[in-house]
């Protein structure tokens, strides 16, 4: 169909989202592509394979099958929604890869919708790959996606909801016009994809940001439209690095400089600084750099340079991917979203029948020292916990190990917060110590040190034969106490065969003070550790062969020759969130 509006077309906004809409809704009905007739979850109709100690109970996932990327998360008129991209067919990454669809009201039960987007036309008909949801004035959330189209090329494409007076937004058409963008000169067909949420600038005109590299210098384009249909290219990318390679599922936005408060993805005034983040492909890692936008060039300038190293800014030091914010209008805050993928073998996923996982949403927001970001877990995890059991005032000397009993270990949210005592004896900061991953595989939870290791051991079994654990060592730097927090996986299963690699970061903190916390969210088989109230945080996948279900334990213990005191310990049984189909939910 030919495009109803020019490239310069300047009319008021209004007009143009209408011209745009009926333009849409002229395209082929999406939902008839979706696999045949059938187009709820495949994987309901197929039940999973039983004794799955490793299947989690509050994390966000399909009932089996693959998942990856989280794609265009909203608010919309009081239901959340979230989108990830799924194999339908089995439990590994596919070749007709969709958009799959679930909704919520409270961003932890959620209900699983038929498939948004699935391959249908020339411009996708070999994947619908990841892509942002922009909410347009008037209430329109248009969906930018990558599709995979006919000769492999990668090529960005809308789509919009078919009946926006459905507050679940189940149908979805594709824009009889796609692709709206295809591969610019000098750019390889399958090196440009995964569209962020579009912001408008003040002169009004939408900008988004695709991922993408030119020989092996990693890049974030920018687009802009007065109508979101015709997309220019601009000639200079917001920012690239070289040799960084591809980047992935860039995301873009504004962070209010002082406060927790989140704020609209074109918000753009002096009390905001942005926010780049790149998954970079090399090494499977999501980093970001804060900095400044300039809207008249359409330039990001980081306050740091970004090289892709450890030496840059991680959102989570673990295993943690493709993530994707959003603002929540319903609570003025931004959430973060990110794929969790499996840490076990291949043939461990074809035998469970599933692969990945959601981590849970963290409210992001900018620290006080405006020079990292913090997140915690959404306060909505809360409503899950059941019952609790606390320690208080236990002092943890050299060496010693306490139970935390009474909960359910492979299903719990436990808080800590650790004393510690004048640090002036502590052991001394290498400044060749540049990589926190490798300090904490060099120095393990079984080698003492002065002030550390000292936390908790997670999914461990009674005799610790397996444990993950989870702790602290505090150095003494040239000007300042160096913290560095490790999740050492070298003895997290007896089992074989799967990726133990050990994680680990600074936090940058003033231990002097006296107090160092750290909370982890356990469930069966992912970890998600967060140090400092936020501001170091560790995602990690666990598959003990003994210590599961009933038979794991959770410990907090201490490997350092100097005491600390555990000042208070709450853990908290987690409840299962419901995650279930349409019809058995009624709203
Ligand atoms: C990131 C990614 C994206 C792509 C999608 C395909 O994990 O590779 O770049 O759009 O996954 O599923």
């Amino acid at each position: 169909m030919a495009f109803l509006v020019s490239n310069t077309m300047t009319s008021p906004a209004l007009m143009v989202l209408l011209c745009c809409f009926l333009l849409i809704a002229n395209g082929a009905h999406q939902s008839e592509a979706c696999y045949g007739t059938n187009q709820k979850l495949q994987s309901l109709q197929v039940s999973a394979p039983a004794n799955q100690p490793y299947l989690t109970s509050y994390h966000f996932r399909p009932p089996q099958n693959w998942i990856n990327d989280p794609n265009g998360p909203m608010h919309y008129k009081g239901v959340y929604h979230l989108f990830y991209q799924y194999n339908p067919l089995g439990p590994l990454f596919g070749d007709k890869m969709i958009w799959a669809h679930s909704v919520s009201y409270d961003l932890i039960n959620w209900i699983h919708l038929s498939h948004a987007l699935c391959p249908s036309g020339p411009y996708d008909i070999n994947s619908c790959w990841s892509g942002s949801v922009t909410i347009l004035p008037g209430d329109k959330p248009f969906i930018l996606y990558t599709g995979i189209d006919a000769s492999g090329q990668q090529v960005q494409n809308l789509a919009m909801p078919e009946n926006l007076s459905d507050p679940l937004l189940k149908d979805w058409v594709k824009f009889s016009g796609n692709p709206v963008m295809t591969p610019p000169n000098g750019v390889k067909d399958d090196m440009f994809r995964d569209p962020t949420t579009a912001w408008q600038a003040p002169d009004g005109r939408w900008r988004v940001v695709v991922g993408g590299q030119i020989d092996n210098e990693g890049m974030a384009f920018v687009y802009w439209s007065w109508d979101f249909i015709h997309w220019t290219k601009l000639d200079h990318p917001l920012y690239s690095v070289q040799e960084t390679g591809m980047w992935e599922c860039p995301d873009f936005f504004p962070v209010s400089i002082n406060g927790t408060i989140g704020v609209d993805t074109s918000v753009l005034n002096p009390g905001v600084k942005h926010v780049l983040k790149t998954s970079l492909f090399s090494d499977k890692h999501d980093y970001y750099v804060l900095g400044t936008y300039d809207p008249q060039m359409d330039i990001f300038s980081p306050d740091t340079d970004f090289h892709g190293n450890s030496n840059d800014l991680r959102y989570d030091y673990g295993k943690f991917y493709a993530s994707k914010t959003f603002f929540d209008s319903a609570k003025n805050r931004r959430v973060l979203w990110a794929w969790a993928n499996e840490s076990d073998s291949t043939q461990d996923d074809i035998d469970k029948g599933w692969s990945g996982v959601q981590t849970v949403p963290r409210a992001i927001w900018l620290d006080k020292s405006g020079k990292q970001l913090v997140q915690w877990p959404v306060e909505e995890i809360e409503t899950l916990r059941g019952k609790q059991v606390s320690i208080h005032d236990k002092e943890l000397g050299s060496g010693s190990i306490v139970e935390v009993s009474g909960i359910t270990a492979s299903q719990v949210d436990v808080e800590i917060d650790f004393e510690l005592p004048e640090l002036e004896e502590a052991e001394l900061f290498d400044p060749a110590w540049v990589d926190p991953q490798q300090l904490c595989n060099d120095k393990n939870a079984s080698i003492q040190g002065r002030f550390g290791p000292f936390g908790l051991l997670i999914l461990a079994t009674e005799d610790l034969t397996e444990k993950t654990a989870i702790f602290f060592r505090i150095f003494k730097g040239q000007n300042k106490y160096v913290v560095l927090m490790c999740s050492d996986h070298s003895r997290s299963s007896l089992k074989e065969d799967l990726d133990k690699t050990t994680y680990g970061a600074f936090v940058d903190i003033d231990p002097h003070h006296g107090k160092v916390s750290l909370r982890s969210l356990v469930d069966h088989s992912i970890v998600e550790s967060f140090a400092a109230r936020g501001k170091t945080c560790i995602t990690t996948r666990v598959y003990p062969k003994v210590a599961v279900e009933n038979e794991a334990h959770l410990f907090a213990f201490n490997n350092g020759t100097q005491s600390v005191v555990i000042s208070s310990l709450n853990a908290w049984n987690m409840n299962q969130a419901r995650l279930s189909e349409e019809e058995s939910f009624k709203l």
